[in-house]
């Protein structure tokens, strides 16, 4: 395999004959030279290419070569002369792989909007910004299997295909094969799922805690990273449809423990972003969230602020004239008051915690006050929420209470009370929204932008 351009950018000047591989990002010409600069995704620098034109004399290769043409050049490695970089290859030896029509091509030299580009998902990891992004949350993937792996925890692939709605909150894409159009019926007229696949309706799952929970009862910690699915209205700046997240669950821990996991875990992944790639991130700073870089070393260093629920709702009732929706105790904060909690109150992450019972799932372990419950979230600036956790009810009493005030038949979560049923322990855990944690470290306004293939209603072209 021949070594990335990130590499041959990091080589000393020398003699040696090196092969680039690449898509050309530009070309200049002049009487008696041709510049290419060389683009492989490695990083976010191309590799300047200087051709010799006469010593090549094929003026019919060069001047098919245009941008988003694969290449490959041979040469070595010298010192730049230009002031752009230290280095550049002296190339004789140029082969044209797959042409690229100037006329036909979508991207050209100029900048092009986000909007734009999310028109053509196919060809927007070629520019500079959806190549950041991707080397950005490759970083960042990594970064969560570190973190975990680094601290003992267990890797649990959840499925994918579920019967149960972990959050209650209704938003499930059932999946079936039934035939719409010849839908078997009961003699009561009801669909009658048992003709179905599963033999019961079934949906893809919004999140793998559950499943997620009967391992950590056996194995201690664990987490799962994978793909979730919500069928909720996603038309906004940080919903999708279809997006990861990333569930720890611990054994023998609370919502105390809860917390500092989280936060040493999001501080992890802040970290290792900023020291893997200084270029990516001085990139966004320039061109995307002005001095994202530096907050997020800022937030790397500083505790994350404290608030109960009821304090946070104290708060906001003093600023309800300037939120489109008001809020008193009891309600469901907006993105807007998770916010303003952020950027103007606490001008920092805040971990918001002790929600009211009636704005939180099922399984969230109840206070002593028998109103509030141990859920924490984690906010932060520019985005409101992007962690939810509890400690989770380990009584098994309370928790089929839980469950029948809120119409949930207990029958249907035998094998999740068996947990509590058999040796049950104080647990808790979280949920990461991985396309948010790519969003808030790149400072991109769009979680549309951050994930290759973008789900929302009436969007999916592939
Ligand atoms: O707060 P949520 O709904 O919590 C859970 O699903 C729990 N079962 C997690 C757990 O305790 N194991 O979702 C967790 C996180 C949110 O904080 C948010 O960052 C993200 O998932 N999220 C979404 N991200 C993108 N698009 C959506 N539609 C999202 N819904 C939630
Ligand atoms: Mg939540």
């Amino acid at each position: 395999m021949n070594e990335r351009i990130s590499a041959l950018l990091k080589r000393k000047p020398g003699p040696e004959i090196i092969t680039a591989e690449g898509w050309v990002r530009t070309k200049r010409d002049s009487k008696t030279v041709c510049f290419l600069e060389l683009n492989d995704g490695s990083c976010l620098k191309g590799l300047q290419v200087v051709i010799d034109k006469v010593s090549l004399n094929n003026d019919a290769l060069l001047s098919s070569i245009t941008t988003g043409s694969s290449v490959t050049c041979r040469g070595p490695i010298v010192e730049s002369a230009g002031g752009n970089q230290e280095v550049e290859m002296a190339s004789t030896d140029v082969t044209l792989i797959g042409e690229c029509p100037v006329d036909t091509y979508p991207l050209q030299k100029k900048r092009h909007s986000v909007e734009y580009l999310r028109e053509i998902s196919h060809l927007r990891p070629r520019t500079n910004m959806f190549g950041a992004v991707a080397r950005v949350r490759n970083t960042l993937s990594f970064a969560v299997h570190q973190y975990f792996q680094e601290n003992g925890f267990v890797y649990v692939n959840t499925p994918l295909i579920s019967a149960s709605d972990c959050e209650g909150a209704g938003e499930m894409f059932q999946v079936t094969t039934l035939d719409f159009d010849k839908v078997p019926r009961t003699e009561e007229g009801q669909v009658d799922y048992s003709k179905d696949f599963f033999g019961k309706k079934s949906f893809l799952t919004v999140s793998g805690q559950l499943e997620g929970e009967t391992y950590a009862t056996a194995l201690k910690n664990i987490y799962t990273f994978g793909p979730t699915f919500r069928a909720e209205n996603s038309n906004t700046k940080r919903h999708l449809a279809e997006f990861w997240m990333v569930e720890p669950e611990m054994a023998f821990c609370d919502v105390t423990g809860d917390m500092e996991i989280a936060e040493s875990f999001l501080k992890y992944l802040f970290k290792s972003v900023l020291e893997k790639c200084p270029e990516d991130m001085a990139f966004f700073s320039k061109f995307v969230e002005a001095g994202v870089d530096k907050t997020l070393q800022h937030v790397v260093d500083t505790p994350f602020a404290h608030l109960t629920y009821t304090e946070a709702v104290k708060i906001l009732e003093k600023y309800n004239d300037k939120f489109d929706y008001s809020v008193s105790w009891g309600s469901d904060l907006q993105s807007e008051h998770e916010k303003f909690l952020t950027e103007v109150v606490c001008k920092s992450p805040v971990i918001v915690t002790d929600y009211p019972k009636e704005i939180k799932a099922f399984y969230m372990k109840l206070n002593d006050d028998g109103k509030t419950v141990r859920g924490m979230d984690v906010l932060v600036p520019r985005l409101g929420e992007i962690i939810g956790g509890s400690e989770r009810e380990s009584n098994i009493d309370v928790l089929t209470a839980r469950m029948k005030e809120l119409n949930l038949n207990p029958q249907d979560y035998w094998w999740y009370l068996d947990l509590r049923r058999y040796g049950s322990v104080p647990h808790a855990g979280f949920g990461l929204g991985f396309e948010r944690a790519v969003q808030y470290v790149t400072g991109m306004a769009n979680i549309r932008d951050v994930i290759p293939y973008p789900r929302a209603p009436k969007l999916a072209d592939f």
